[in-house]
């Protein structure tokens, strides 16, 4: 493994804080990105242990998001039409986004943060409030395989990814479909958003890498659909190597010439990031900065964990933003780790109070600024830090 870059250290991204405890010493880390040239993964260097990530307080809910409802909507539809779907399985199902699609008795969620599963639970969907594993595979499926397994943003949050793909071989059908979808690195990479990288997103997948880990398993990408969900993700369509049913798609190809070409698996790829990471906050602080100069009202909008790395590596903090608006309830009145900037109610923004935001939610930036373009006709500005740092 070769670290390339070294976002220093860092709070747990979604360990927001109290009013109570901001004295308190966080707990912090250093948050370095290494790169493994034998089977091409990039990954976080030291991880912090899951249990204090992901429990009975976890705050990101994926209903939250427009967006993100009508991307589970599509998927279902195309799971529907091309796959079986008589037992499916999820892996990490948040609040129920994709469960709620299909019939209670089709599908079985495995979510171990109890306060997420309790949400489907009480809606009677099976729900596993466990850690995914081959113990948990084996009593789920003793009786029956499955014939799909879905995981969307999960892996990327596993450590242990033979434990995670063991289990999954052993709970698919032999005609079973796997249906993973993370963020993209080719993506990360091109769009500069080294905001992907905190404690929980262990590996930022390319298909080069998973490729070869799926080789381990006797699994296979058969086809990959580009997605624009969390700053442009893949959702890669995967089956065992004995089952035939199925073609390889141009699709796969294509994904790898693009990743090949890019350099996604040359070390000298990373580095050249890494330099562009540093450039990307000078930029940043000096847009902060020249606005402050001009006693600018400067708020963020979406208290993402992305946030967090970006915050804390370029050392912004309240001199610079205000105050963050969020809609998730969880961190309504909170802090945001490290940077210890307050967490208000979403208002819709008004230029009265606000002359500039900070889009923390950059991924969805086509959502909010719908929802602002009052405050835009108004004159209201953003910073947006993707690709380069700008106002716009
Ligand atoms: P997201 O970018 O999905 O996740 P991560 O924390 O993994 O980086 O989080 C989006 C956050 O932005 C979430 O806290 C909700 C908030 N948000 C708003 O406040 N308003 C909005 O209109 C949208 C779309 C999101």
């Amino acid at each position: 493994m070769v670290k390339f870059l070294d976002l220093g250290l860092q709070p747990l991204a979604n360990s927001y804080l109290k009013k109570k405890n901001l004295n308190r010493k966080e707990k912090k880390f250093k948050l370095e990105v290494a790169f493994n040239s034998k089977n091409y993964l990039v990954s976080i260097v030291n991880t912090v242990p899951k249990e204090k990530m992901f429990n009975n307080m976890y705050p990101y809910k994926s209903s939250e998001s427009k967006t993100m409802q009508k991307s589970f909507k599509n998927l279902t539809k195309k799971i529907k039409q091309n796959f079986k779907t008589d037992f499916i399985i999820e892996i990490g199902s948040n609040d129920g986004i994709f469960l709620k699609n299909f019939n209670k008795q089709s599908v079985v969620g495995v979510e171990p943060c109890k306060n997420l599963a309790k949400l489907t639970k009480n809606i009677n969907y099976t729900t596993y409030s466990e850690y995914w594993n081959i113990k948990l595979a084996r009593k789920i499926t003793k009786n029956k395989k499955a014939d799909l397994i879905y995981s969307a943003n999960t892996l990327s949050h596993i450590k242990n990814l033979n434990e995670i793909f063991k289990a999954i071989n052993y709970s698919l059908s032999d005609k079973g479909i796997l249906i993973l979808e993370d963020p993209s690195l080719l993506k990360c990479i091109k769009n500069v958003a080294y905001d992907q990288f905190y404690c929980e997103h262990i590996y930022v997948f390319s298909t080069i890498s998973l490729k070869n880990i799926l080789n381990n398993f006797d699994l296979e990408i058969f086809d990959i659909q580009n997605l624009s969900t969390h700053g442009g993700s893949n959702r890669y369509f995967i089956k065992k190597k004995i089952n035939k049913n199925f073609q390889i798609k141009n699709s796969v190809k294509n994904e790898v010439k693009k990743e090949i070409k890019f350099g996604l698996q040359k070390i000298s790829t990373f580095k050249k990031f890494a330099k562009k990471v540093k450039k990307s906050k000078i930029k940043l602080l000096n847009i902060f900065k020249k606005l402050k100069k001009k006693k600018l009202n400067i708020i963020g909008y979406g208290a993402t964990a992305k946030s967090c790395t970006i915050l804390n590596y370029c050392k912004i903090g309240d001199k610079f933003i205000d105050y963050f608006y969020d809609t998730t309830s969880y961190k309504i009145n909170r802090y945001l780790p490290g940077s210890k900037i307050l967490i208000k109610k979403y208002k819709k923004l008004n230029k009265k109070n606000v002359d500039i935001v900070f889009l923390g939610a950059w991924n969805f930036k086509e959502e909010i600024f719908k929802k602002e373009k009052d405050f835009i006709k108004k004159g209201g500005k953003f910073i947006i830090h993707i690709p380069t740092p700008k106002i716009i």
